[in-house]
């Protein structure tokens, strides 16, 4: 679900024309749609409506400041994995309260930090941190809540550099050892466990890996409450993957994430409701992904060997997705023009033959000058880009209606230093 359409073959944002924006702000930049977030919230947030929940976004997608300010008013919780994230999500507004600190590998100053802001649980990946915390807990003279993030052994048959629910991945404690620390919490006097975590993957498309997890997570439940722990939540990690095809069909659909998420929470709730505890989601991409463009206009046009080259100004620097996963993004004329139809890889100036954003495209006839909006790019766009061939960062704007802001300005090239 987004609010990007064509008005008279012009690209709109909302209420506002794409490329009235981009005669101010110089591309690329990144465009975001605050109803989009705010609609995605409130439809993940109903699919548990009735459950004890707590929606935690999980910041690594998009942490701009605009944005995160937006879904703590829209009472959503946190899910972060580092300092900064942590940093920035109190700093937003989130109620440490609703943070939960995931990572494998939690430094000693952020342990710490974390403690002095007494979020609501580390979700702790291996027995080895289970003890650092305890240490670093015990030196503050305070109890620290922990969850236990198993790894469930469970295919999500996605992308292999994004699956984390595998034995083969670094993720999580495996069950037997999750178990074995269970009972054996004893010899840890500043924990409290209090939560079971588990995440998957990410752009996940199919229903049975939840299902599958939340049944190991809900008899691991049962074991820990026999334990003698109480158990305040269960959280399910994220992953709930997004369409990045046919952006602009199907324009009436409630969701078009590739799994009716209101459906799967429907089947689950039995299991859920036998919890007997609060239930916490992690969504990143799904609130994001689809509320963000990257706009580009086209340098160059190049055909070699009969194959065709659209050079645009945006690059592999600005959004890495199709250079390090294969991931597809539609790539759309913000102005329709009509004409003939050509097909062109669309590249990036960077010095390198992995540097495109869409490979064998079918585009319309364009010209030096045209713009091109890179669809689905809220997620995992501007927070993995760089100052590789020491190319400035794009800004970023948020529209609401029928205003736009500046909420982060371009990269200078004077500061490429600091
Ligand atoms: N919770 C944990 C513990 C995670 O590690 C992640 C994502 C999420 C929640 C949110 O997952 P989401 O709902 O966004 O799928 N850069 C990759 C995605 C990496 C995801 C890493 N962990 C991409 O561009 O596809």
């Amino acid at each position: 679900m987004h609010f990007f359409r064509f008005k008279k073959n012009q690209l709109y944002c909302e209420e506002q024309s794409v490329e009235a924006i981009a005669q101010k702000v110089a591309t690329p930049f990144y465009l975001y749609s605050q109803k989009t977030i705010v609609e995605n919230f409130g439809r993940i947030d109903r699919a548990f409506s009735g459950l004890d929940h707590l929606i935690c976004y999980a910041l690594k997608a998009n942490s701009n400041e605009a944005l995160l300010s937006l879904l703590a008013e829209c009472g959503a919780g946190a899910d972060v994995v580092s300092r900064g994230e942590l940093f920035l999500a109190i700093k937003s507004g989130f109620d440490p309260k609703k943070i939960v600190y995931a990572g494998v590998g939690k430094r000693d100053d952020e342990i710490k930090f974390a403690l002095e802001k007494n979020i609501l649980a580390f979700n702790v990946e291996s027995t080895e941190e289970l003890g650092v915390i305890n240490g670093i807990a015990g030196g503050l003279k305070k109890k620290a809540p922990v969850a236990i993030r198993i790894n469930p052994n469970i295919d999500i048959h996605g992308h292999p550099y994004i699956s984390t629910g595998k034995s083969a991945d670094k993720f999580g404690i495996e069950l037997p050892v999750a178990r074995a620390t269970i009972h054996d919490l004893g010899q840890y006097s500043n924990i409290q466990l209090i939560g079971l975590h588990c995440h998957l993957g990410s752009q996940i498309t199919e229903i049975a890996p939840y299902l599958r997890a939340v049944k190991i997570l809900r008899d691991l439940a049962d074991e820990v409450r026999l334990a003698g722990h109480t158990l305040l939540y269960v959280d399910i990690g994220g992953g709930l993957g997004v369409s990045y095809q046919n952006v602009f069909d199907d324009l009436e659909a409630v969701s078009d994430t590739p799994i009716d998420l209101a459906q799967l929470v429907q089947r689950l709730r039995p299991d859920f409701q036998s919890l007997g505890c609060k239930v916490i989601f992690e969504p990143g991409r799904a609130l994001v992904a689809e509320a963000g463009i990257l706009v580009t206009r086209v340098l160059y046009q190049k055909v070699s060997q009969g194959k065709r080259f659209v050079i645009v100004d945006a690059a592999m620097n600005d959004l890495i997705r199709p250079s390090l996963y294969g991931a597809y993004h539609e790539i759309v004329p913000v102005l329709k023009r009509g004409g003939e139809w050509v097909h062109a890889d669309v590249v990036g100036p960077i010095c390198e033959s992995g540097d495109f954003l869409g490979r064998d495209r079918r585009l319309p006839e364009l010209a030096r000058g045209d713009l091109l909006a890179i669809m689905t790019a809220g997620a995992y766009g501007f927070v993995l880009s760089s100052n590789y061939n020491a190319r400035p960062r794009p800004a970023e704007i948020l529209v609401d209606g029928s205003g736009y802001r500046l909420i982060r300005p371009a990269g200078q090239v004077d500061t490429l230093w600091t």
